[in-house]
């Protein structure tokens, strides 16, 4: 049976009311991306930094997972063949919507690290950069999310699965970020079949061998149940 190979971005999770990046009002209109989202940003102004997760792990508590993210956890239950789903998100929307061993490639909201010992903990609703780490005591705690520069996570893994898979498909991801935009010629150079679900056309989209276009709470349940 076939493996598919899922990758999401932030436009799975704008209809649950999280922010995009790049549309209109999107979260690099309204925040720039130099002072929140990277290591130097985080040495220069840490609170700010802080602050910037804090209303991100808010709006997050508050989202609901939409039927896009449920389409994708049925998805998994029911298709005979593995479904590896690796998202660029960093909210928690698809495990609540049921979805399993999702690969969270820029972390997670839900999840704090220590900058000098490299613990790792389950993040409080409220980060400060006087908080101490839990296992060092040294006040250096960050939001474990990957930044602008660094590594993405679990890149082995993702290109193990992206070898074995015999459909990838990107859901609500603009195709702007690397690697993860990417994947989709990875995936041609292996004889892999591409499909894009998007709002629209993304910047990758003429890699793609097929695509359909609308908002994910309709194209993505559809597609399922195409599929099933
Ligand atoms: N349904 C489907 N797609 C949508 C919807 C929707 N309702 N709304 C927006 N989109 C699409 C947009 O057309 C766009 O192609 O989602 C995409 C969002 O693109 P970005 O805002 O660039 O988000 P993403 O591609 O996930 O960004 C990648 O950039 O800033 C970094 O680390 C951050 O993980 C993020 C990475």
């Amino acid at each position: 049976m076939t493996h598919i190979l899922i990758l999401t971005g932030a436009g799975i999770s704008a209809e649950s009311g999280l922010g995009t990046f790049r549309d209109k009002d999107g979260l690099w209109t309204q925040y720039d991306l130099e002072e929140v989202a990277t290591p130097e940003g985080f040495a220069r102004n840490p609170a700010l930094v802080h602050d910037f997760y804090n209303a991100r792990r808010a709006n997050c508590l508050e989202a609901q997972p939409n039927a896009a993210h449920a389409a994708l956890a049925r998805l998994q239950r029911a298709h005979k063949g593995h479904v590896t789903i690796v998202t660029q998100n960093v909210d928690d929307l698809h495990e609540r919507a049921g979805a399993k061993d999702v690969i969270h490639m820029h972390g997670e909201l839900q999840g704090a690290l220590c900058a000098a010992c490299d613990h790792r903990w389950p993040a409080p609703r409220v980060m400060s950069p006087d908080a101490p780490c839990p296992s060092c005591d040294t006040p250096s705690t960050r939001p474990d999310i990957v930044w602008f520069g660094e590594m993405p996570y679990r890149m082995e893994d993702i290109y193990t699965a992206l070898g074995d898979a015999d459909l990838f498909v990107a859901i609500g991801t603009s195709g702007n970020v690397y690697p993860a935009a990417g994947f989709v010629m990875e995936a041609r150079a292996m004889g892999i079949a591409t499909l894009e679900l998007n709002l629209e056309p993304s910047d990758t989209a003429s890699a793609f061998e097929d695509a359909r276009f609308g908002p994910a709470t309709q194209v993505v349940p559809a597609w399922v149940e195409e599929l099933l």
